[in-house]
């Protein structure tokens, strides 16, 4: 695909040669990322970030990301501190919006929103979550992640093994997620969940078509034993009409050191795409595991930085110019 200028809506839109490109741009971004040195690409640039909904990570990386590159960031945080509440459509917000930034991360409650929102946009428009749809940028950075991970053990995504565990039928990240994998050949992907919040139907059928093996469980132990990749989620309880409901799923599948030990390979990588539900009816990942070399929660964190780094690169076109306007940064640095 063109990068340049393109929105970022859907995982649909990107091919493998695709992917492999935002990877290289990610790896060209990690010395950025670090503060072991600084570019100033995007100088004079806006990014615009509009969060109708609650997020930490997705937020602020997007937001040190584009900062890390030179730009500014405006941002627009709940409905209550947008003229929206005043009646005001996705068509107008975006119009005069578009009109102070250069790009727009957007996140939103509705699936097809930011689709929406981007068809009234002048500038590109990135999908930080719309709804139980997608979240492109967050399956990217796992894919990134996963393909770390696994290279480290001598794997590769072709012929992946994946549990994806939790709310699959409102999770987004486990929806993009899927679909970015179904690019790849010979997986082995078992979806657990309780039946009622299964991965919807055309998720599972595109897969299948694609020739990969899928398998449906609702069981955690049954499923975790032979995969290099156990991807937890949270059930995603402001999809729900009722916080009842919610807690009728919530704790159902809780993975601990012991479960760990116990059931999967030594070498299974564990990834969730955060927030993970601490509070004692969920804990679906539990902080015992915060010691467990191959939980790779805060590396997905980290890695969603190089990979928004270099969406923004891609989609403003400065790629070529990083490295040329590069320095050594001249300040203490606590981390590596
Ligand atoms: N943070 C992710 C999302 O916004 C996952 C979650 O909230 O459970 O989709
Ligand atoms: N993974 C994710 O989207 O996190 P936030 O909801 O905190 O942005």
């Amino acid at each position: 695909m063109k990068f340049a200028g393109a929105h970022i809506l859907s995982v649909d839109q990107f091919e493998r040669a695709d992917i492999e490109q935002i990877f290289s741009v990610a790896d060209i971004m990690e010395p950025y990322a670090l503060r072991r040195k600084v570019t100033r690409v995007l100088e004079g640039a806006i990014l615009g970030n509009m969060f109708f909904e609650p997020s930490t990570r997705t937020r602020v990386s997007f937001g040190c990301a584009f900062n890390l590159l030179g730009g500014e960031v405006r941002e627009t945080t709940g409905f209550k501190s947008s003229a929206i509440t005043k009646g005001e459509s996705l068509y107008d917000t975006a119009r005069v919006l578009s009109g102070y930034s250069d790009i727009i991360c957007m996140r939103h409650p509705e699936s097809g929103s930011v689709a929406e929102f981007a068809g009234a946009s002048r500038v590109p428009v990135i999908n930080g979550g719309d709804g139980a749809n997608e979240h492109p940028s967050q399956a990217l950075l796992d894919l990134y992640t996963i393909r770390k991970e696994v290279r480290d053990k001598g794997r590769s995504l072709d012929g992946l093994r994946i549990a994806m565990i939790g709310d699959l039928k409102y999770g987004r990240t486990v929806h993009s997620l899927i679909r970015l994998l179904s690019l790849f050949k010979d997986l082995q992907v078992i979806l657990v969940s309780p039946d009622a919040l299964q991965m919807p139907e055309e998720h599972v059928e595109h897969l299948r078509q694609a020739g990969h093996q899928v398998l449906v469980s609702s069981d955690l132990t049954n499923s975790i034993g032979h995969v290099d990749i156990v991807y937890s989620t949270r059930i995603q309880e402001e999809r729900f009409e009722s916080s009842d409901e919610a807690d009728l799923y919530r704790g159902r599948f809780r993975l601990n050191q012991a479960i760990y030990t116990q059931y999967c390979e030594p070498n299974t990588v564990i990834m969730h795409p955060l927030p993970r539900d601490s509070r004692a009816e969920a804990n679906e990942l539990d902080s015992d595991l915060n010691q467990n070399p191959n939980l790779a929660i805060f590396r997905q964190t980290d890695n969603g930085l190089l990979v928004r780094m270099a969406l923004f690169a891609l989609i403003l076109d400065v790629v070529d110019q990083v490295e040329l306007s590069s320095r050594p940064v001249n300040w203490y640095r606590q981390r590596e």
